[in-house]
């Protein structure tokens, strides 16, 4: 891991600079209007974690909003390798930002130049190594998620999030540590930065991503592990109901990674703490993330 007193750099359109250097201009449209889309990924043991997948699903958040990175693939690949070797992160936290690019007004023909394409690299730990033995409580947000055929969940773009922001505002305002987000039918879609697993009767389910889902990566690993491990996993339109009266909830992502979720509006899912499906899952995580992925 870099100590503070290494210098950072970050990779800015196209080039490394210092971290102190690295600004965008004021009338980035990321910055305008949320035009954009990201990535965050984790590195584990130098190993950057499915690399290739969230470089795809950037590339589709782009195209779905209608710009080109100008770039390809393995250039991406290449500039994220880079930045993470140029910290020397170990294990750490990759954020990859872009944005249509810079020009006031929201009508893309007026956009000159490229798009902006930020990489940056941190230390992110969102819980605590105890909320991961004793798991999370979680509420029920009033804020909604948009529905699809207004934005489609599986764009992770920049400007979607301030819906999960003001659901996690809620989760904060009670001391909660995520929200549940509902789509406008009432049912389940994903937490603030997280998909959702239940687990009743051995048998694992996940919201799909047409109820307002995003198709996580680290929800994919999920799935494969379920595979690997022999535990029926399957997507299910998902209630309160169902949450309410699951053996064992855990929530996915990649900043929380894999984290049990024990208490729900009140209610105790199961017996209150992490359960065994949830421990084995965490396990082959575990072992996954430090070689699955790309090598730095
Ligand atoms: C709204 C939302 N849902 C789910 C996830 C989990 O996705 P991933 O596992 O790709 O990080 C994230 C985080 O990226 C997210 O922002």
């Amino acid at each position: 891991m870099a100590g503070e007193d290494i210098q950072q750099w970050v990779h800015l359109n196209g080039k490394l600079v210092p971290k102190a250097q690295a600004s965008l201009s004021i009338y980035d449209h990321g910055f305008l209007y949320g035009d954009g889309a990201f990535e965050g990924i984790r590195v584990y043991s130098r190993n950057i974690f499915r690399l290739r997948q969230h470089v795809i699903r950037l590339f589709a958040s782009s195209k779905a909003l209608g710009f080109s990175l100008g770039q390809d693939i393995a250039s991406i690949e290449q500039a994220i390798a880079d930045t993470v070797r140029a910290n020397g992160v170990d294990n750490g936290y990759i954020r990859v930002s872009v944005s249509r690019g810079v020009g006031l007004g929201l009508d893309p023909a007026h956009l000159k130049g490229n798009a902006t394409v930020v990489i940056s690299t941190e230390q992110l730990r969102l819980y605590s190594a105890e909320m991961y033995e004793e798991g999370l409580t979680v509420i029920t947000a009033s804020t909604r998620v948009p529905p699809a055929m207004c934005i489609d969940p599986q764009v992770k773009s920049l400007g979607k999030y301030i819906n999960n922001i003001a659901a996690k505002q809620e989760a904060n305002r009670v001391g909660a540590g995520e929200a549940l987000m509902l789509n406008l039918q009432g049912n389940v879609a994903e937490a603030t930065g997280d998909n959702l697993f239940l687990v009743r009767g051995g048998k694992v389910t996940t919201p799909p991503t047409s109820e307002g889902a995003l198709p996580g990566i680290t929800r994919g690993a999920v799935i494969d592990i379920c595979a690997e491990l022999k535990i029926p996993c399957s997507e299910a339109v998902t209630t309160l109901y169902d949450v309410y009266n699951s053996d064992e909830a855990f929530l996915t992502g990649t900043a929380a990674e894999v984290i049990p979720m024990v208490r729900c509006d009140g209610r105790e899912i199961g017996p209150g703490t992490p359960g065994p499906v949830t421990a084995r899952i965490i396990g082959a995580f575990r072992e996954l993330t430090p070689v699955d992925g790309y090598k730095v």
